[in-house]
């Protein structure tokens, strides 16, 4: 799809339905998260692939929301800050990049036909328990994937005039 279409088409979707997704499309979306850009080329995250069957209750308890277990699949983006890139004045850039492999993931995604929508309000205590991750992994964003069982609404943005400064901060 044309990339000018294809931001425009991504929605957040919540509804799916139970529908298999196959393995091509699948292996595609996470290839474009394996090549997003990180910070020093780091590539300091992992990706996880929930499968939802049989694992409905673990995974709501991560983040309640019935449409979040209704696909086959659910993504998650789990970062290594100790193997991030860090800059000179401290920041570690381990979120930075896990949400850019999350963004490639969602784009290609959408551009199969499969719906995503990112999630930041999930439980982080539940997410280490429930996926047993190592003390050094931190869950960044979950999407359900799968296909869609709802439409697009408009989209709601601010202007361009809103968001972008010129030069300097006027
Ligand atoms: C960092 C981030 C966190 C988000 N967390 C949630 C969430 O926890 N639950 C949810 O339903 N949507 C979540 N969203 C989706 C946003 O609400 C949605 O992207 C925004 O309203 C714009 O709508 P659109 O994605 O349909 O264009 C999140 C989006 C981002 C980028």
């Amino acid at each position: 799809m044309d990339f000018q279409k294809l931001v425009l088409h991504r929605y957040s979707t919540r509804s799916y339905k139970p529908d298999e997704i196959p393995a091509e499309s699948l292996n595609a979306v996470l290839e474009a998260g394996r090549l997003a850009p990180t910070a020093a080329n780091r590539q300091a995250f992992r990706i996880m692939v929930l499968r939802t069957k049989g694992a409905a209750d673990r995974l709501l308890e991560i983040y309640r929301a019935e449409w979040f277990v209704q696909p086959p699949v659910v993504l998650a983006v789990v970062s290594l800050p100790r193997e991030s890139w860090v800059r000179r004045d401290g920041k570690n850039y381990s979120d930075v990049d896990a949400a850019i492999v999350m963004d490639h993931m969602i784009l290609a995604a959408a551009d199969l036909g499969l719906g995503t929508c990112w999630i930041g309000a999930f439980d982080p205590d539940k997410a280490k328990t429930n996926l047993s991750l190592p003390d050094e992994a931190v869950p960044v964003a979950f999407t359900p994937l799968g296909y869609p069982a709802d439409e697009p609404t408009a989209k709601k943005r601010k202007s361009l005039d809103d968001l972008v400064l010129y030069d300097r901060w006027k």
